[in-house]
């Protein structure tokens, strides 16, 4: 099996997500918060099917891997994800987390993706039940938490989605990351490591500031 690049669990890792980030530049604002010394940066795939929004796909991050050595946690919001993963590793990404909404045997495709070589995330929406994921969410390196619905950047952080990250906790224990994805930013970060979340999706608290840097260390010091 190829090298596992998802960080161990057991630290804080901060995931830009480029959906605000100018798409015309794409690898320079890439490139900006790899030199704020995060891991990973977050690639949102929409399909306009499974959520009413249009993004990058396989092609976009093929032509990223050659920009950048950070870990691609690619979060696809797609229909069928089974039919597409493989390409999505094809093209570099290293993690791949799909929507337990979206997929018909979770099981298969978590097994599917370990063995092309790739760590495996399984996703919930906000009004997706934690009982959804139970028997899955141990099988997977890391659980996503919906925390706004799935689309669009910018939206409200939705607390009550929140709150199940401390049930998945309970469930998954220490070595198993949980990332949460919505309206994360220096007010929210606190509540959410307080449940037991250790990868923290960032899209408009940075990529809506000049200062990538700044906003990354703020991000940084409101987890502590
Ligand atoms: C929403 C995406 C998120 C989103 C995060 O569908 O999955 O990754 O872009 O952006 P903010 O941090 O702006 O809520
Ligand atoms: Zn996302």
């Amino acid at each position: 099996m190829s090298d596992l690049r998802l960080p161990k669990a057991g630290t804080i890792e901060i995931a830009p997500s480029i959906l605000d980030a100018d798409f015309a530049k794409l690898a320079d604002e890439i490139a900006q918060v790899e030199s704020a010394g995060v891991n990973m940066v977050h690639l949102d795939v929409m399909d306009g099917h499974f959520v009413p929004n249009i993004t990058i796909g396989p092609p976009v991050i093929a032509k990223l891997r050659k920009c950048s050595g950070l870990v691609f946690d690619s979060h696809l919001m797609i229909s069928e994800p089974a039919k597409y993963a493989e390409r999505f590793v094809e093209a570099g990404a290293d993690h791949i987390t799909f929507h337990i909404e979206a997929a018909e045997r979770s099981d298969k495709l978590i097994d599917r993706l370990h063995e092309l070589g790739v760590t495996a995330g399984i996703c919930l929406n906000p009004e997706t039940e934690v009982e959804a994921i139970e028997k899955i969410a141990p099988l997977c390196d890391m659980v996503l938490v919906m925390t706004v619905r799935p689309g669009f950047g910018g939206q409200k952080f939705m607390p009550e989605a929140a709150k199940k990250v401390a049930r998945i906790r309970e469930i998954v224990g220490p070595d198993i990351r949980i990332e949460v994805d919505g309206g994360i930013d220096p007010q929210t970060t606190p509540i959410v490591v307080s449940y037991g979340a250790d990868t923290l999706v960032v899209g408009k608290a940075i990529f809506s500031k000049s200062d990538r840097i700044a906003a990354i260390k703020a991000i940084r010091q409101a987890a502590r």
